[in-house]
C-alpha cells in the first residue's frame, strides 16, 4: 500500500454545472461503426428499430447518451448528404477514400440518424462538409433538417416522408481542417469559418445554433489562439479540440497484449489532456473572458494497432482495463473543467477504437468503458464539487504520474457522487476523502476492476469484467477511508 491520498470537498467559489454533454459520444462512417454496428437494415435477422440494433439502442439509453456526433470525422469532409436521403435504390454508391477504400450505398442517411438520435432522446450533432463541399449544400442541410415549411428543403424533406423538422442544435463546420479536412493553415481556416458561419441560420423555432468550429490537435495552441482572435464570438459558440492517447502514431501497440511500458506511455499521453484544455482555457479566458465559447472535445480516447487479421483501415480494437483507466482519468478532468469543457465526444462508439460496445453477427458485448460511463453518468447535469487532493505517484521506469483522480458532484436529488480512479499497474492507494459537511445518512459504492490490466470482455466470456458492489471502506465521523487496488475506477453515492 502506498502513500496516503487525502481529499476534500471545497465548497464552490461559483455554482458550476457539468454539462451532460460531456458524456457524448461519436459514430463515424468508418469501418464497422454504422454499417455492420449500429446499422444492420430492417432486414435484418438481429432485432432492430428501423435497422439499428436494438441491443445497441438499449445499451446507449442505458448511460443516457446525451448526443451522437455523426457522420465524421474525416469522413464528414467527403459525405454529401444528399447522397442519403431519398428512396435507397435510388442513392448514389460512393467510395469512403479515408477508411480502407470500400464502397457504401448510402442506405445509413440524414433521416436514419436523426430518427435514431429521437429514439435514443439525444442530441445529434452534425458535422457538415467544408472540405469538399460548398456554403450552399451546407446551408441547404441545415434547411432540410430543420426549417418548419414554406422553403425547398424543407418541402424535399416532406417528400421523403419526414413532416416535422428535428431541430438540430449542434453543428460542426468541417473536421480537422488542418490534416484530412484540407491541410489548410489556422488563417486559413479561421476565414472559411467565418464565411460558412455567415450563412448558417438556425430555421428552428426550439434550438438557436451551436456552431463549433473545428480547433486544436492536442497542444496546437497557436491554433486555438487564432480562431479566437479572428472569429467574432456571435459567430461562434464552440471550439473543437481533438486529443487520442496514442503512444506512436507509427507504432501504436497492441489493443490487449501490451506491457507496462505500452500502458505508462498510454496514460502519460491520456492524462495530457489536463495541460492541453488547462492552457486552451487560457487563452480561450483572455479572448472570452465571459466564458461564452464552449471547449468541445470532440474526439478523445485510446488507439491501438487494429486487431489482428482486420482491415487496417476499421480501427477495430478490443478494449480493456487500461481503456478503463483512460476513460475514467479523462471524465475526472472533464467534469473538473467543466466551466469551460462544454461537450465531449468518446471516439467511437460502436467496433472503431476506444468503443463501448463491440460487435459479431448476432452478438454484442460491452466493453470496460460502457461500465465507466454508465457508473459516471451520475455526473451528467450535476453542480460539481470542486476537490482538493495531493496524488501519490505511479512510478514506471524512473517516471512517473499522478496515480490518483476525483471528481465529485451534487445531483438534483441532493445526492453527491465521488469517482476515483487509480491507475498505478500494481500498487493499491490509501485514500481518505473528508466528507464533513453533507449530512450523511447513506454511503454506498461500485467499483470496476479485474486481475489484469490487458483483461477485456470477449464474445465468449462477455461479462468477465462488470461494476461489482464496493464495501471495503471505512466511514468514521464522516471520514472515509478505503484502499483503491490498482487499475480501478470506483464510484461513491453519499446521501
Ligand atoms: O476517429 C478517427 C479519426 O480520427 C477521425 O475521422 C478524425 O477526425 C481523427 O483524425
Amino acid at each position: 500500500v502506498q502513500a496516503q491520498t487525502e481529499i476534500k470537498l471545497k465548497p464552490a467559489d461559483q455554482p458550476q454545472t457539468i454539462s451532460k454533454h460531456i458524456y457524448g459520444h461519436f459514430a463515424e462512417h468508418l469501418g464497422r461503426s454504422i454499417y455492420d454496428g449500429l446499422y444492420v437494415g430492417d432486414t435484418s435477422k438481429i432485432p432492430n428499430t428501423d435497422g439499428v440494433r436494438n441491443d445497441i439502442i438499449q445499451a446507449l439509453k442505458d448511460i443516457d447518451i446525451p448526443n451522437l456526433r455523426w457522420p465524421g470525422g474525416c469522413f464528414a469532409d467527403t459525405y454529401h448528404w444528399k447522397d442519403g436521403i431519398g428512396p435507397k435504390e435510388d442513392r448514389p454508391t460512393i467510395v469512403n477514400q479515408w477508411w480502407g477504400g470500400v464502397t457504401e450505398d448510402n442506405s445509413f442517411g440524414t433521416h436514419n440518424f436523426l430518427n435514431l438520435c429521437e429514439e435514443l432522446d439525444c442530441e445529434p450533432y452534425l458535422a457538415g462538409n467544408v472540405g469538399s463541399g460548398t456554403v450552399q449544400e451546407f446551408t441547404d442541410w441545415l434547411q432540410y433538417v430543420n426549417h418548419a415549411e414554406g422553403s425547398p428543403m424543407a418541402k424535399l424533406r416532406k417528400e421523403n416522408g419526414r413532416e416535422e423538422p428535428w431541430d438540430v442544435k449542434f453543428w460542426g463546420v468541417g473536421n480537422e481542417p488542418w490534416g484530412c479536412g484540407g491541410n489548410m493553415d489556422a488563417e486559413y481556416y479561421a476565414d472559411v469559418y467565418k464565411q460558412y458561419a455567415t450563412f448558417m441560420t438556425s430555421w428552428s423555432n426550439e434550438n438557436d445554433l451551436y456552431r463549433i468550429a473545428s480547433g486544436p490537435s492536442g497542444g496546437d495552441y497557436h491554433w486555438m489562439e487564432v480562431l479566437m482572435s479572428e472569429i467574432p464570438k456571435s459567430l461562434m459558440e464552440g471550439v473543437a479540440l481533438h486529443s487520442y492517447s496514442v503512444i506512436d502514431w507509427e507504432n501504436k501497440g497492441p489493443a490487449t497484449g501490451f506491457t507496462e511500458d505500452h500502458y505508462f506511455s498510454t496514460m502519460t499521453e491520456a492524462l495530457k489532456m489536463d495541460e492541453y484544455i488547462t492552457k486552451h482555457s487560457e487563452i480561450m479566458d483572455k479572448y472570452d473572458p465571459e466564458n461564452e465559447v464552449g471547449l468541445i472535445v470532440d474526439e478523445w480516447g485510446g488507439w491501438y494497432d487494429v486487431e489482428e487479421g482486420t482491415n487496417p483501415g476499421f480501427l477495430y480494437q478490443q478494449n480493456t482495463m487500461r481503456d478503463a483507466m483512460i476513460a475514467g482519468a479523462t471524465l475526472n478532468i472533464f467534469n473538473n473543467h467543466s466551466r469551460r469543457v462544454k461537450m465531449a465526444n468518446l471516439a467511437q462508439t460502436v467496433n472503431v477504437l476506444q468503443a463501448v460496445a463491440l460487435t459479431k453477427g448476432s452478438k454484442m458485448i460491452l466493453t470496460p468503458t460502457y461500465y465507466v460511463l454508465k457508473m459516471y453518468k451520475v455526473h451528467q447535469d450535476a453542480e460539481l464539487i470542486p476537490v482538493e487532493f495531493n496524488s501519490p505517484d505511479y512510478s514506471f521506469n524512473g517516471k512517473s504520474l499522478p496515480a490518483i483522480s476525483v471528481s465529485a458532484s451534487r445531483a438534483e436529488d441532493g445526492k453527491v457522487h465521488i469517482s476515483l480512479t487509480n491507475i498505478d499497474a500494481k500498487k493499491s492507494n490509501t485514500v481518505k476523502i473528508d466528507l464533513s459537511g453533507l449530512d450523511l445518512k447513506k454511503l454506498s459504492a461500485e467499483i470496476l476492476t479485474s486481475d489484469n490490466l490487458q483483461d477485456h470482455n470477449t464474445f465468449e466470456n462477455p461479462e468477465k469484467i462488470l461494476p461489482q458492489a464496493f464495501t471495503k471502506f471505512k466511514n468514521r465521523n464522516d471520514n472515509l477511508e478505503l484502499e483503491i487496488p490498482p487499475f480501478s475506477v470506483i464510484v461513491f453515492e453519499a446521501e
